[in-house]
């Protein structure tokens, strides 16, 4: 970015603090490739405890300054062998159990007399816009399968899934899973935005197929007989951090050349 004037989250009335490690909480205003741009260094999540006009009051103040189009990346976890870390996953749809169950940053009163009451989201994620990213990556020389196509499955964290509940995720349609990013979506949708969502694998969910029966376990002790227990792998933020880190730059050379794409449109 150039050109880049930088604000507090703090000296911005309105605005939570990002909690997260390794998110910051500035507003950084500034051009890429020539487009004048605002980023958000650190988001705010539900599960920080932040409520839910909190987590999108950027996202409202940035479509009363003048943005028409936001590009939301995040870290997520893969549901699928098919889709191996490191792949960025271009979102078509999504899956919030949140949103469908009463978490929902729309309830209450419209936030103003030109907003839709019941806020369709069967078109949320922008066509034109998901060309752009496909277009993009393609001028970049990036491997065809560098980026994917997918469902993105909401869940509030801060806890991971358990396998049974990647299980379910996938098994009702889900491609990647994550903790940010719809809440957003949402009031972005609400303030009439176009919207992209890039979301890189940070990570494989773990979805055993099975469980090693500790009965069986138990039996065989009893036998005599000594089998090996192999451990449950599990999810960690900084092996999230680290893959984020790896693939900053293809990130980062991905949403330029997507934003460079849309002032030529
Ligand atoms: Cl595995 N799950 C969730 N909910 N969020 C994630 C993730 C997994 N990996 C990165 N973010």
């Amino acid at each position: 970015m150039r050109e880049v004037v930088e604000v507090q989250y703090s000296a911005l009335k309105g605005f939570g603090t990002s909690t997260v490690p390794g998110h910051k909480s500035v507003l950084a205003f500034g051009l890429i490739e020539g487009v004048p741009v605002v980023a958000m260094l650190g988001r705010l999540h539900p599960y920080e405890g932040h409520s839910m006009s909190t987590v999108v009051y950027p996202i409202r103040l940035m479509a009363h300054l003048g943005v028409k189009d936001m590009i939301i990346t995040n870290a997520a976890g893969s549901l699928r062998p098919t889709i191996p870390v490191g792949t960025i996953v271009v979102i078509h749809d999504h899956i919030a159990l949140p949103l469908l169950t009463g978490l929902n940053p729309l309830l209450g009163p419209p936030t103003s007399p030109d907003h839709a009451r019941f806020v369709p989201l069967s078109s949320a994620y922008s066509r034109p816009l998901r060309l752009a990213a496909f277009r993009a990556a393609h001028a970049l020389g990036l491997e065809k399968d560098a980026l994917a196509e997918g469902t993105y499955t909401w869940v509030s964290g801060p806890t991971y899934e358990t396998p049974a509940e990647g299980r379910f995720l996938r098994s009702v349609g889900g491609d990647v899973v994550g903790m940010s990013t719809i809440p957003e979506v949402v009031a972005a949708r609400d303030e009439g935005l176009n919207v992209l969502v890039l979301s890189l694998v940070t990570n494989l969910v773990v979805i055993p197929d099975s469980y090693r029966s500790v009965r069986e376990e138990v039996e065989a002790e009893i036998a005599g007989l000594s089998i090996a227990r192999p451990s449950t792998p599990t999810v960690t933020h900084e092996e999230v951090l680290a893959v984020g880190k790896q693939k900053a730059e293809v990130m980062k050379n991905l949403v330029a050349k997507i934003i460079g794409s849309l002032s030529n449109a």
